[in-house]
């Protein structure tokens, strides 16, 4: 069993670390609004005082955190990663960032001697209380090996997609196609409901068609009847994986129009107040009702 440090206990952290503890490894836990580490210390976890404390308990420090930003902010703070990480711990990074932020902070991480995978993950809230997510691997194939048991604690499979960096290009060319596929479900059902077809309708028709897809399986009765946006992926980190889409693809030399298109609804959703909703809740960036 290993000494694991679990950095970042929002939607996702909390119950993949929950799992983590599950399986029987020694836990400790550390998130920036300490509130949220109260539920996993009444399950076992080790609460620490700060990101060093952790890093110095721990051979594996995992993060979970919002995006590239909040990755930047943890690793390298005053009281960051940086200033614990010494040869001998792994740094595992399963939060949605650019290739680019990944390739930066693997640098980073390997200049103190310390190891660092990238490990994004394929799965909502759902997946991840179940432990079935996708965990995609970029970095050292025999270090992804190594990690596989502690990653399966988490997840049903893991994939090594290969060089730091290619695991958050594949994780955000699904979460690219997911939230462009989204937008444009929004603008052709409602234009649908507008000329007369029920919502049940439209989302039995699309089930028997070639569109069905797990995506909108998920989120497509949210959109057009409940109407409850529940976040399970928060719209807000939608947006940001749509503007890392179109930042990537701009240093590809390919022209994401249509993604682009897609992140400026996101960003109208979240001006109407939307960014703490689920994804689901893009379909208000086109109508109040
Ligand atoms: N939700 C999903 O369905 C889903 C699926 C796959 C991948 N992802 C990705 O997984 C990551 C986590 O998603 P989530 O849904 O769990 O997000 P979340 O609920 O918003 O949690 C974000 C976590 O990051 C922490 N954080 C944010 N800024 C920080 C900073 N500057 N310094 C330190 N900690 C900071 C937050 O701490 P506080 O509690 O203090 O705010 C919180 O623990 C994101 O990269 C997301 O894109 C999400």
């Amino acid at each position: 069993m290993a000494k694991v440090g679990f950095i970042g206990l929002g939607i996702m952290g909390e119950p993949m670390c929950r799992n983590v503890l599950l399986k029987g490894h020694n836990v400790t836990v550390y998130n920036r609004t300490r509130a949220k580490m109260g539920p996993l210390v009444s399950t076992g976890a080790k609460p620490a005082g700060s990101v060093p404390e952790l890093v110095q308990r721990s051979e594996i420090v995992i993060t979970m955190v919002s995006g590239p930003e909040a990755l930047r902010d943890v690793v390298t703070a005053k009281t960051g990663l940086l200033c614990a990480l010494s040869p001998g711990t792994v740094h595992v990074d399963m939060s949605t960032v650019s290739p680019e932020t990944s390739r930066e902070i693997a640098v980073m991480v390997r200049g103190t001697g310390a190891d660092f995978l990238e490990a994004p993950v394929l799965g909502s809230l759902q997946a991840a209380e179940e432990g079935t997510l996708t965990i995609l691997t970029g970095g050292d194939a025999d270090l992804s090996r190594r990690l596989e048991p502690l990653l399966l604690a988490m997840g049903s499979r893991v994939i090594h997609v290969g060089d730091t960096g290619m695991a958050a290009h594949m994780k955000l060319l699904i979460n690219q196609m997911m939230g462009t596929l989204l937008c444009v479900f929004s603008e052709a059902a409602l234009t649908g409901i507008e000329a007369g077809l029920s919502a049940e309708k439209i989302l039995e028709v699309i089930g028997y068609s070639g569109v069905a897809c797990g995506a909108l399986k998920m989120k497509g009765a949210d959109m057009l009847l409940e109407r409850a946006f529940t976040p399970n992926f928060p719209l807000k980190h939608a947006f940001k994986d749509m503007r890392l889409a179109v930042e990537t693809g701009k240093a590809m030399g390919i022209p994401s129009e249509v993604t682009a298109a897609a992140r400026d609804m996101y960003g109208r959703a979240w001006d109407k107040g939307f960014g703490d909703r689920d994804i689901a809740a893009v379909i208000r960036a086109l109508t109040d009702k």
